[in-house]
């Protein structure tokens, strides 16, 4: 019998409603602050660290199949790339706090900087809290939740970012296993990208199977979107050429029937 990879009808819906559930009670919350600080090892990740202690993960790790051969810098790669927003950038990680991320670029490179996160996990006296520049913003909320891009864009005063990125590892937890949400959100992602942004992105592993063929499909405009993955990661990374479409490329829907017919 074939194993169903993606729950489909009345399941699909309730797995999604369940995992909202599930994201509420942690968002803002103290239970999700206590939740956050006992679940997970690393929270607040830096960009480069080669002498982070354990309970670090740098994001080049991450990443770091997507980068230039003999690239050894996150920062390095994403400055040289955004050279030209120097001081004018505006960054977000979704799914972290982004504080020791963003501190680890030069001084003034982003304009603004902001973190969405479920919940910040940090006390009040956590000495990591004296990291955060004056121009780094932490939205608590759930970034599937559309109050949170009400919140975002607020904040953002109907600009958009020149740097996305999202590195949830085991914060997977709340995230539904389900890739029509998952492309609507990348496509909410893609849309807030300003011309010349990079986004540097992990998706949840039960998506990878799906790659290969979205990898087709936005190739197919291979002179306005810089677009590379790494499945073996479940990583991508993306940059908005000019005249770049207006939304992301996606499976197209008979194609996605198909291929989620395969693995029912
Ligand atoms: C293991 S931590 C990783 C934090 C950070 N990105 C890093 O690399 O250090 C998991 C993070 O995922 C976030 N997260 C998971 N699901 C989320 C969601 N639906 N909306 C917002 N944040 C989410 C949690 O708030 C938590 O900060």
């Amino acid at each position: 019998m074939k194993r169903e990879l993606f729950p489909t009808g009345k399941k699909r819906k309730e797995d999604v409603a369940q995992k909202m559930k599930e994201a509420g009670y942690f968002t803002g919350s103290e239970l999700g602050k206590e939740f956050m600080n006992t679940r997970y090892g690393w929270l607040d990740s830096p960009l480069d660290n080669p002498e982070s202690s354990l309970t670090d993960k740098p994001l080049y790790e991450t990443f770091k199949s997507l980068l230039p051969p003999g690239e050894k810098s996150l920062r390095n790669y994403i400055e040289s790339t955004l050279e030209d927003k120097r001081g004018d950038a505006v960054g977000i990680e979704f799914g972290g706090i982004g504080v020791k991320a963003f501190s680890q670029f030069s001084q003034g490179f982003f304009r603004q900087s902001i973190g969405v996160t479920l919940a910040d996990h940090r006390e009040s006296n956590d000495p990591d809290t004296t990291t955060q520049s004056e121009t780094h913003k932490i939205i608590e909320g759930n970034f599937f939740d559309r109050e949170t891009y009400q919140t975002l864009n607020k904040i953002l005063e109907g600009g958009r970012a020149s740097l996305i990125l999202e590195r949830i590892g085991g914060g997977v937890d709340f995230v539904p296993q389900e890739p029509y949400l998952a492309a609507h959100t990348l496509q909410q992602w893609y849309e807030l990208l300003d011309e010349g942004g990079l986004m540097l992105i992990e998706i949840p592993r039960k998506l990878n199977v799906l790659m290969p063929w979205w990898y087709e499909e936005v190739k197919k405009h291979k002179d306005t979107i810089d677009f590379d993955i790494a499945t073996a990661g479940s990583v991508f990374r993306l940059r908005k050429l000019t005249n770049a479409p207006e939304t992301l490329p996606l499976i197209k829907p008979e194609l996605m029937r198909k291929i989620l017919r395969r693995y029912k």
